[in-house]
């Protein structure tokens, strides 16, 4: 057994010593549970830049290196070798299906896809041009009004029936959101297609004809699926994993996380960068851009670029430029402008002294606006897409820690900066 190591902490002249945690890999962590009862001190960690706020065995990610994984597995090899359901088992599950396991996991999702015919009604209190995602929040939360009664989290087959319901369901939620915006009748899922040519069928299906799936272009949206199941704990991820810690039902938890995703600084960046792309325009403007993204006075950045974690290539970002190629070239786009100015810009920003000192790479959200633009996906779905994806790294997260047994309620503390204790005055004297 490893003797224990311990970081020391000295302070006002009084040394503490904090234990330190190895995982199986990445950063080692320093315990600071003890640090408040011991110095009367909190860490100060705004946005958790140094901060693990649990400990995960699902999602890896090494920035310095661009290694993403899930369960261990690189998402290179899982993109190009499994689809959707077989990777939202492995999230869920730790471990990759065998083709017995895979089959009965795509029948128990295939007979959660259907939503309680009430649901839909939902969808009438919202405008028709309401923003996709302000929907989804609502649809999802309100699916907590479905399912309460068989909701004991304490029960590790409720979880699991609450994470096969999800699953099944978001794809169903997600359609019906673009379906009610067109103003086209929803579509009942058809359990005769797979994960992802359903959900196709039910977004571009019409009860007039029967929809045809391109398999080039279902492959191609089932992996952009794959690269956004999961990533560690994002600020989503951690927005389900602090709902949940209050023991909240899980659909509204993924309500709160769908509401975290929207913000153009996380999920809301491939919306943002392709309006940003469409901004621009032209390749003779780039150069504008590029000085904006630069000047400290200008709020604008470079939608799609940047990273908390990753200081070298996003590995996913590399996967979808691939998967951007196949789709437009399968649709006889390869001369898409929007593409090629995607590509001018990175090269020209990849070579900028700013972005490669600050280490700001393309990220997930550069190129998935252009490709979900070509598979006929409106620009204000796109992170209805991320959404759909990431529900099962949410569910999975929230999951783990609901059967961690030292799994605590969040409750961060502050640096308190307001006025010290004061007495009213009453207001005849004020
Ligand atoms: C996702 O966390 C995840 O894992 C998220 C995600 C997932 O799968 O869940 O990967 C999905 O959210 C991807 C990120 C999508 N967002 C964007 O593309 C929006 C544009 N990017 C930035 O807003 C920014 O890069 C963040 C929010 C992604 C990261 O911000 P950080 O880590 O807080 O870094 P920072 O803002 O402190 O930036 C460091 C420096 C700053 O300059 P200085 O204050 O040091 O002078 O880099 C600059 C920033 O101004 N900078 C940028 C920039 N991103 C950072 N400058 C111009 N353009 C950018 N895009």
């Amino acid at each position: 057994m490893n003797k224990q190591r311990n970081a020391t902490l000295t302070v006002d002249g009084k040394s503490i010593d904090l234990p330190i945690y190895t995982g199986s890999i990445g950063p080692e962590v320093i315990d600071i549970r003890p640090l408040y009862a011991k110095t009367g001190m909190f860490t100060f960690d705004p946005g958790f830049v140094s901060t693990a706020a649990c400990k995960s065995a699902i999602t890896y990610i090494d920035g310095d290196e661009g290694i993403l994984l899930y369960r261990g597995y690189p998402i290179e090899q899982l993109a190009h070798t499994c689809d959707f359901l077989e990777v939202a088992y492995l999230i869920l599950k730790g471990e990759l299906p065998n083709p017995a396991q895979k089959a009965e996991f795509d029948n128990i999702i295939k007979n959660h896809t259907m939503v309680h015919e009430q649901l839909t009604r939902f969808y009438a209190g919202f405008r028709r041009d309401a923003h996709p995602m302000a929907v989804m929040v609502g649809v999802v939360g309100a699916l907590s009004a479905f399912y309460h009664d068989a909701m004991d989290i304490s029960d590790e087959y409720h979880r699991t029936v609450s994470a096969h319901r999800l699953i099944a369901k978001m794809p169903n939620i997600v359609a019906m959101t673009y379906k009610y915006n067109a103003g086209q009748p929803f579509m009942y899922p058809c359990n005769g297609l797979s994960y992802t040519e359903n959900f196709m069928h039910m977004m571009f299906g019409t009860p007039c004809e029967k929809y045809e799936p391109n398999p080039v272009l279902v492959r191609a949206l089932d992996r952009i699926l794959i690269l956004h199941a999961d990533h560690e704990q994002n600020a989503s991820t951690s927005t389900v994993r602090l709902a949940g810690s209050s023991g909240a039902n899980p659909f509204a938890c993924i309500s709160s996380g769908i509401a975290c995703l929207w913000g153009p600084a996380h999920g809301g960046a491939n919306e943002a960068c392709l309006n940003m792309l469409e901004e621009i325009g032209d390749v003779s403007r780039v150069g504008e851009y590029i000085r904006r993204a630069k000047d400290k006075d200008d709020p604008f950045k470079l939608m799609g670029f940047g990273h908390r974690v990753y200081k070298n290539f996003d590995p996913r970002a590399k996967l979808m430029r691939e998967t951007c190629h196949e789709v437009l070239n399968e649709l006889g786009l390869q001369d898409d402008p929007l593409f090629k100015l995607a590509i001018a810009l990175e090269k020209i920003a990849l070579e900028d002294d700013y972005f490669i000192q600050k280490k700001l790479y393309p990220n997930v959200d550069f190129y998935s606006g252009i490709v979900q633009r070509a598979l006929g996906i409106p620009v204000k779905l796109f992170t209805g897409i991320f959404a759909l994806a990431r529900t099962v790294g949410w569910i999975a997260q929230w999951n783990e820690m609901i059967g961690d047994p030292e799994q605590k309620i969040g409750r961060p503390r502050q640096l308190f900066t307001g006025a010290p204790q004061r007495d009213v005055i009453p207001m005849d004297k004020r």
